[in-house]
């Protein structure tokens, strides 16, 4: 039977993976028995820029690990997890606005600004000036510092130009920066962030531009994965979003919804209707619009970097959507205006301190449910064979230190689509790209 006996040698014959992690402990991230989906002393095998093999070192084929693979790190135990995924960010942006944040100290009131031009439409008028190649320069560098501490998928808005080719060169600017990082960008229409000053007093009409010019052109070029809005009396009314979200879907594009951060506008509720990928901010979301988003599978994306900046008191309801069974993301909103954070450990940090998550609900924050708000969650979030091989090592003896340090620099390294990405902060682990 001489088939048969080339099955056994074949099956006898042990992987030989393109890439093979050993000595390190696994923070998976996969939802179940244990914390943080821990599985101390294992291995990750790469093949092909995903994942092979994600278990216990002593599961791994018999055999020396140089065996297995074409090139293995022993990482020298610490900790790996998914490459972190920061899925709401308006980090392409012209200018800055620290003068701004100097006036809030003194006691303006972050609406108070908008109203008197400033805000957002101070970061349009930086925007517009900038230009495309302006805009990819200032990002990488925001974006970096993203990386550094573990960051492999970002998501990127609009929503700073308000004008068709300023919003398209700030999504073209977005997806220019994956050349310049070792990152995926996910890129998102904004464009309806606010008001144009070219547009005061006529809000109906420049959400009919929204809608009818821009929208479509955003589509047809495929310059954006989804598309958002803002949903607050500073911005556009509920009727008013529900025009841009009718447009979406009309041209096959998901949506997710700046949502009651500053007073409650329903958002919460108006986002499941839509059945929106995500609703954001929700620090005023009542309990039905909590409801109806967990029936609609709608992420609350939390992003504790506003609620910081602008000293806000009342805290996203977490009881409610820990009731509901609301999944719980959160992000940077790395933004010039409420939220210049450019570390998500930082954000993750800020989530645990003001909004009471656990460390392991702040982690899968930036992983699992992160993934699932930019509707990646069958593709990347937890390390789980098959998934995207995005990993970070990180020099830590318990998960929970990563959100325990506010700073530091505790990446040893990223792997990105299965590649070395870098080693960030010359870590004493010497690995072989
Ligand atoms: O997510 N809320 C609206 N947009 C941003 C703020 C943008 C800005 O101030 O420039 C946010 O907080
Ligand atoms: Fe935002």
């Amino acid at each position: 039977m001489p088939v048969v006996k080339d099955e056994q040698a074949m099956a006898a014959t042990p992987p030989r993976w393109d890439m093979l992690i050993h000595d390190v402990h696994l923070a998976t991230m996969v939802d179940g028995d244990t914390p943080f989906g821990a599985i101390e002393d294992g291995a990750l095998a790469i093949q092909d820029g995903r994942l092979a093999f994600v278990g216990r070192r002593a599961d791994l084929p018999p055999g020396e690990p140089e065996a297995l693979a074409v090139r293995v790190h022993a990482a020298g135990g610490g900790w790996a997890t998914p490459g972190l995924i920061d899925c709401h960010t308006h980090l392409v942006h012209g200018g800055d606005r620290s003068a701004e944040f100097e006036r809030r100290l003194k006691g303006e009131s972050y609406a108070d600004i908008a109203r008197a031009g400033g805000g957002i439409a101070a970061t349009v008028a930086a925007t517009r000036q900038a230009g495309e190649d302006v805009l990819v320069d200032t990002g990488v560098r925001r974006l970096a510092s993203l990386c550094r501490d573990g960051v492999t998928t970002v998501e990127v808005k609009s929503g700073y130009a308000l004008e068709l080719d300023g919003e398209l060169a700030m999504l073209r600017a977005a997806r220019r920066l994956a050349d310049r990082c070792p990152v995926d960008v996910v890129t998102t229409f904004l464009g309806a962030h606010a008001l144009p000053p070219d547009f005061a007093g006529d809000a109906d009409d420049y959400i009919a531009v929204v809608c009818d010019t821009m929208l479509p052109e955003v589509a047809r070029l495929k310059a954006a994965d989804a598309v958002d809005a803002f949903c607050e009396r500073i911005a556009f009314s509920a009727a008013q979003v529900g025009r841009v979200f009718d447009a979406a879907a009309a041209h096959g594009l998901l949506v997710k919804l700046h949502a009651d951060q500053l007073s409650d506008g329903g958002g919460a509720a108006l986002a499941a209707a839509h059945g929106a990928l995500s609703a954001d901010h929700l620090e005023y979301a009542d309990d039905a619009g909590l409801a109806a988003m967990a029936r609609a599978g709608t992420v609350a994306v939390l992003l504790p970097g506003a609620f910081y900046y602008l000293g806000e008191t009342r805290r996203p309801p977490m009881a409610a959507m820990r009731a509901h069974g609301v999944a719980m993301a959160v992000a940077t909103d790395c933004n010039p205006g409420s939220s210049p954070v450019v570390s998500l450990r930082a954000a993750l940090n800020m989530a645990c301190v003001l909004f009471a998550l656990t460390p392991e609900e702040a982690l899968a924050g930036a992983t699992r449910v992160a993934a699932q708000a930019l509707g990646l969650a069958g593709d990347r979030g937890t390390l789980e064979v098959g998934k995207r091989a995005d990993i970070a090592l990180w020099d830590v003896g318990r998960p929970a230190e990563l959100v325990y340090y506010l700073g530091g620099d505790p990446c040893r390294a990223v792997f990105h689509r299965g590649r070395l990405a870098g080693t960030p902060y010359g870590s004493s682990l010497k690995l072989q790209a």
